[in-house]
């Protein structure tokens, strides 16, 4: 299928602007827009087993990633996944438990617990369903919009593997770099070699960009991100080299400055960033993603029109509009829809 790959797109608009050429508006998509919002994806879902059979079925996960761009015509998709598969592939399972989220039976607490880890491109291997769920996925979007790849950055992974579950605070993920910080960079540099030939390889079945999430980021000290988060993100960003990658920090505005020397050509910001702190921040380099408040979208139509203005005029056009996290489970699709029509309605002068 190698041809799909130079496939010009239909709407390269998102390519265009992460490249920093000059365009027309800015191009919109919505973290999490795959599943969660649709009653498409509530009902395929209701007819399975859990949430991690349909991300280990390849047709239906592409069936559920272009539901977004049929529905809202967004201007890329982004492939159903879960930043979980990294630690299943690496060999520690998770399970999905409805309503709650996610849970490790088996957590990481020791240096063994490390050493039995499988890494690089072995564990990658074990994820060919995803491989094809890209290659499916490109077959069928046939050009429309870029597709999107994705893992965790490093720490957000490693907080999963040792804290076992979702936690207000990840107290136990953060002992963890206090009291075992020599244990802790060796599962984040298996974490980062995983992840790294991971990516590759989404690469290569077709994804055009890549997008990091680093959900955990700001339950850290500044010192501790420098410490344990930034190095092995920047290490991924320098060994993917093929596509335009974006990185998406949750939480850490103080580390902008340095996210500017980072190798990519995106960096999201949260919603508590202030658009043009952000830039100053951040310097000229890169595009900036995001920052609309999720909660915007609860407002009645004209507030979500005015808001999505607002953030567009706010900031220059190296922007991509997207929510400063990702969009909540009951948030109307009809405002959804707002806000990406106001943003494909828009013109830069
Ligand atoms: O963006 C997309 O639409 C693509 C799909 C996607 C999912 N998870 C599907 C999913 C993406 C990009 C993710 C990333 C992810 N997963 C992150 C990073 C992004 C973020 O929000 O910070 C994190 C922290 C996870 C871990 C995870 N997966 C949690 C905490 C949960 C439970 C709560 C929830 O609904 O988000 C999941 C489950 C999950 N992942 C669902 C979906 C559609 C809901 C499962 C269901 O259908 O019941």
């Amino acid at each position: 299928m190698l041809h799909l790959r130079g496939m010009k797109l239909k709407n390269d608009l998102l390519l265009r602007t992460i490249g920093g050429e000059t365009v027309e508006r800015p191009p919109v998509w919505l973290m999490r827009q795959a599943g969660r919002i649709l009653p498409q994806y509530r009902a395929l879902r209701a007819k399975l087993s859990g949430f991690i059979e349909l991300v280990r079925t390849p047709e239906l996960a592409a069936e559920v990633t272009i539901q977004p761009v049929d529905e809202l015509n967004v201007d890329a998709a982004i492939i159903f996944s879960d930043i979980l598969v990294i630690p299943e592939a690496m060999g520690l399972p998770y399970e999905m438990v409805e309503k709650r989220g996610p849970l490790f039976p088996n957590t990481i607490s020791s240096q063994t617990d490390i050493e039995r880890l499988t890494s690089g491109t072995p564990a990658a291997d074990e994820l060919n369903y995803v491989y094809e769920a890209i290659r499916i996925t490109k077959r069928e979007l046939a050009g429309r919009v870029p597709l999107i790849g994705f893992c965790g950055a490093p720490w957000t992974i490693l907080s999963y593997m040792v804290e076992g579950s979702g936690s207000k605070t990840f107290s136990k993920a953060r002992r963890f770099l206090i009291q075992h910080p020599e244990a802790a960079h060796q599962l984040l540099d298996k974490i980062t070699e995983t992840s790294i030939a991971y990516l590759k390889k989404k690469i290569e079945a077709g994804v055009n960009l890549v997008q990091i999430f680093d959900s955990w980021a700001g339950i850290l000290s500044p010192s501790l991100y420098r410490e344990f988060a930034l190095p092995y993100i920047s290490r991924m960003c320098e060994s993917i080299q093929a596509v335009p990658k974006i990185v998406f920090a949750k939480g850490a505005w103080f580390a902008l400055p340095e996210f500017g020397q980072l190798d990519c050509e995106a960096v999201g910001l949260d919603w508590t960033v202030e658009p043009s702190w952000g830039r100053a921040q951040l310097g000229t380099q890169q595009v900036i993603q995001g920052n609309l408040d999720p909660c915007a979208l609860y407002g009645a139509h004209d507030q979500v029109r005015t808001a999505t203005l607002e953030l567009i005029n706010k900031l220059d056009a190296r922007h991509i509009v997207n929510l400063g996290h990702g969009v909540y489970p009951d948030t109307p699709l009809d405002s959804v829809r707002t806000f990406v029509q106001t943003v494909q309605n828009y013109r830069y002068s």
